[in-house]
């Protein structure tokens, strides 16, 4: 049995991870984020209600699951108590089972007024970030000068690290950006009082992740964002500024890297990617339009369209690889429903070599599979599917080279086809 399971999203992000960490939290009883902030955004559906997560564990919606923001995630104080909030209006307590790291940096105002002055500046040349100031707090962390969860408890220090960071980020803003500067003193007030709220949540959590693994509670890593957005392996400069694979799940939290059991990947069906940067397989036709309508591929936390293309198993390939994925789960195979027919990408072309991504107008090498007539949607057997959605299947885990252990065929928590449950 497994115990502990990190998630990862094997592409550009909007893999269902969200989808998939519920699911997996019917089995887990602690569920971790372990890097990014509210840059994220994790749908669940559950019946007739979607939730959208984006600093909260996607486990928030079992009532007993014990939710971790560990120490590599930033933590925007007004997102997360808004957050709080939201889930609280649906009737879900969630204060008693929230633990927050102390370490986790905080994302100030002044952090998401700099990322947004930065990207309008750039124009054209913009990363196309979500804007959340993620970042200029990850740069905050990296210059040791972040003001940190852990520093809620001293008044003093959060005064001083506000005004000294307030400081140097009015004057980008007023002198560098011709904007107006961020009010200092109403931030410090706002702050002093979330502290109140946001101090009990407190914890240490590597102890916390010891207790429940000698207890032998099984405990999910949910990764946000996806491999090749990270920060070191990513399509760079068009990436977030944390590591997205597997090894951030331990620095992110505390947890040794010899107690991860298993780590799967999840990866869409197709492929898609919100925001700038190489896309070697993205659609320009009808398809990848169609993909984008039925697959309603747009951002759940800025709308943002998604760009959408066929599935890339290069990448995909390399992403398991790198991060020692030994079980897939592809999702969205019901927005495959009707296609005549479906490409994989099986190489690169001349431009093979990694490190120079491809762009769409490259001369990529793809696989032609048959599309298949009748429905995958809400499929929960795989013995129900359509052979050549099966034979589709089969060709994409060679070709990716890790078993399948999930298939999701819709957005609902029940639309899932488990082959092999990632905690056995
Ligand atoms: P995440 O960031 O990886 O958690 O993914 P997002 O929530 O941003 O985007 C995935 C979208 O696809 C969400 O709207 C999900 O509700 C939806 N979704 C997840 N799995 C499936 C599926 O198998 N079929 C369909 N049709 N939608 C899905
Ligand atoms: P989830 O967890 C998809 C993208 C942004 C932009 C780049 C940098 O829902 O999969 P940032 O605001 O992080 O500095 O933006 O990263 N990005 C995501 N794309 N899903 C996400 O999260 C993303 N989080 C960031 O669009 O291209
Ligand atoms: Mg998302």
């Amino acid at each position: 049995m497994s115990k502990s399971v990190v998630l990862v999203g094997t592409q550009w992000g909007d893999e269902g991870k969200g989808k998939v960490v519920d699911l997996l939290t019917e089995v887990a009883s602690v569920v971790v984020r372990f890097q990014g902030g509210h840059n994220a955004g994790h749908t669940v559906v559950i019946g007739s209600k979607r939730y959208v997560l984006h600093l909260l564990p996607s486990g928030a919606l079992r009532r007993d699951v014990t939710c971790i923001i560990g120490n590599g995630v930033v933590v925007a104080p007004d997102a997360l108590l808004q957050e709080i909030g939201e889930i609280e209006e649906h009737g879900i307590a969630i204060r008693e089972r929230l633990k927050l790291s102390p370490g986790a940096p905080l994302i100030l105002p002044f952090h998401a007024r700099v990322d947004q002055a930065r990207e309008a500046r750039k124009g054209e040349a913009r990363i196309g970030t979500t804007g959340r100031g993620i970042g200029p707090a990850y740069e905050d962390k990296i210059a040791r000068r972040a003001l940190r969860a852990g520093d809620l408890t001293d008044p003093q220090k959060v005064r001083e690290q506000v005004e000294a960071l307030g400081e140097y980020y009015n004057f980008l803003l007023v002198r560098y950006f011709d904007q107006s500067a961020v009010d200092l003193v109403a931030l410090t007030d706002r702050l002093l009082h979330q502290a109140e709220q946001l101090v009990p949540f407190l914890a240490d959590v590597p102890a916390l992740l010891d207790a429940s693994y000698q207890g032998s509670e099984s405990i999910l890593f949910e990764g946000a964002q996806g491999v090749w957005l990270d920060i070191d392996h990513g399509t760079y400069p068009f990436v977030t500024s944390s590591n997205t694979g597997v090894a951030a799940a331990s620095s992110g939290t505390g947890f040794p890297v010899t107690r991860f059991d298993r780590v799967i990947g999840v990866a869409k069906a197709y492929t898609t990617r919100v925001g700038s940067g190489p896309f070697p397989t993205e659609l320009f036709d009808e398809t990848g339009r169609h993909l984008a309508k039925t697959g309603a591929e747009f951002g759940a936390t800025t709308g943002r369209a998604r760009r959408c293309g066929w599935f890339d198993a290069v990448a995909t390939r390399r992403a398991c690889t790198m991060n020692g994925i030994d079980g897939l789960c592809v999702t969205k195979l019901d927005v495959l429903d009707g296609l005549p027919e479906l490409k994989l990408c099986v190489g690169y072309g001349d431009d093979a070599a990694f490190g120079r991504w491809p762009d769409s107008s490259s001369e990529l090498e793809f696989e032609v599979m048959a599309g298949w007539e009748g429905s995958t949607a809400g499929v929960t057997d795989r013995g129900q599917l359509p052979a050549e959605a099966n034979a589709y299947l089969d060709r994409l885990e060679e070709l990716v080279g890790v078993p399948i252990d999930l298939i999701s065929t819709g957005a609902d928590r029940d639309e899932t086809i488990v082959l092999r449950h990632p905690f056995d």
